[in-house]
């Protein structure tokens, strides 16, 4: 079982993820957001962001969650898996992963991969991913 992820590397990962929300393409719905991740062995410690990019043509945006995934597995490859991660908007809005970004990381969750995100009362929140999306859609290749 990988090393649950220090206070220090959470903090880490709650700045990334707000500072790569400055990155955001958001005109239409102004609601900036940043995710970041925390990959596990053989890539720990390594950190991979994404933040929303939007689209004229609504439905083609890109979620912040799912832009650091894709760039995840494009910097190393198919194996990676995800040990955090955290997610912050510039809104000062509470902001879970929406449902279709709970799938995409769950592709490559292990059983204690966490979530972080701002909660209601702007404080942030902790949850298993498996929590955030019990009963998830698997395939076995
Ligand atoms: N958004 C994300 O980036 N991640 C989520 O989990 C929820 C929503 C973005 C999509 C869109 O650009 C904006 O937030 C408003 O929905």
């Amino acid at each position: 079982m990988p090393a649950a992820p220090t206070e220090a590397q959470l903090l880490h990962l709650l700045e990334a993820a707000a500072a790569v929300a400055q990155n955001a393409h958001a005109p239409y719905s102004g609601f900036r957001v940043g995710a970041a991740l925390l990959l596990a062995h053989p890539h720990q410690d390594t950190v991979i962001t994404g933040c929303n990019v939007e689209n004229a043509s609504f439905r083609l945006t890109t979620c912040a969650e799912q832009s650091a995934v894709a760039a995840a597995v494009a910097r190393h490859g198919p194996h990676i898996r995800i040990l955090a991660v955290a997610v912050a908007n510039l809104n000062q809005a509470a902001s879970q992963p929406c449902g279709a970004c709970r799938q995409t990381l769950h592709e490559f969750a292990l059983p204690e991969t966490l979530v972080l995100y701002p909660g209601p009362s702007a404080q942030t929140e902790q949850q298993l991913l498996s929590e955030l999306l019990p009963n998830s859609f698997s395939l076995t290749p």
